[in-house]
């Protein structure tokens, strides 16, 4: 499904960064920035493995739903889009093919905190919406990543699941996590979430 992303002109560029995907000579470079302190704890897989990294960040279903993000050519950071269907009732599961796309985001400590994050994501919602076609993007994180939830709040996403000791981190502790979304309805009018009783 992920192959979608190739029918998209690359890179994207916002205001300072460039977005583009993914491919085997960027593992150094990602590699570089999930096994520092700080990052590779919230993800999902370690990066402290050079090797057991590139076999999984270098795996082709992995790669291709993995872009870099750039700041005047060196790579800051790496985000994940990955499509799915959504749920539907069969006589019209075709109309739910690559409805729903899940977003991922890591940037470089030294770059952290000057807004990259925001500005790439919001760039990510015009790509999932505009031009995929996406009608839901849902993200997720431990509640203890604080970054990463206020990110997600600022971006408008709206806080829809917060799970009592769900996740198990690889400390051995289990945490509460946490499950945000945003749909294309919401992103248009600004966050503003429509009632879902309505008939208009
Ligand atoms: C989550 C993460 C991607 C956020 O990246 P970021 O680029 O620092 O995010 P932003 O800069 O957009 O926002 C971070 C903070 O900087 C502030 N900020 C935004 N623009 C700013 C600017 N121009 N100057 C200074 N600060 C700014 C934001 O207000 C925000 O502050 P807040 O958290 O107190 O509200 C980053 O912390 C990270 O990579 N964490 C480790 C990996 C991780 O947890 N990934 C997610 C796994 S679920």
């Amino acid at each position: 499904m992920s192959a979608r992303l190739g029918q998209i002109e690359w890179p994207r560029r916002t205001e300072r960064l460039a977005v583009r995907r993914a491919s085997v000579d960027d593992i150094d470079a990602i590699f570089a920035i999930r096994s520092q302190p700080g990052v590779s704890e919230w993800l999902t897989t370690a990066a402290d493995d050079r090797d057991v990294f590139q076999a999984h960040y270098a795996a082709p279903d992995r790669l291709a739903k993995t872009l870099v993000v750039e700041l005047e050519g060196e790579i800051i950071g790496d985000t994940m889009v990955s499509l799915s269907n959504a749920w539907s009732q069969t006589e019209i599961a075709a109309q739910a093919v690559d409805a729903e796309a899940e977003l991922g985001w890591v940037i470089a400590p030294a770059h952290q905190g000057r807004g990259y994050a925001r500005e790439v994501i919001e760039e990510l919602f015009r790509l999932c919406f505009d031009d995929l076609g996406v009608r839901r993007i849902t993200a997720g994180c431990f509640a203890a990543n604080e970054a990463s939830w206020r990110l997600m709040e600022r971006l408008g996403m709206w806080r829809e699941y917060a799970g009592r000791r769900d996740g198990l981190h690889r400390s051995g502790r289990w945490m509460d996590g946490l499950a945000y979304a945003i749909d294309v309805d919401e992103w248009r009018t600004d966050g503003v979430r429509p009632d879902p009783t309505s008939t208009d």
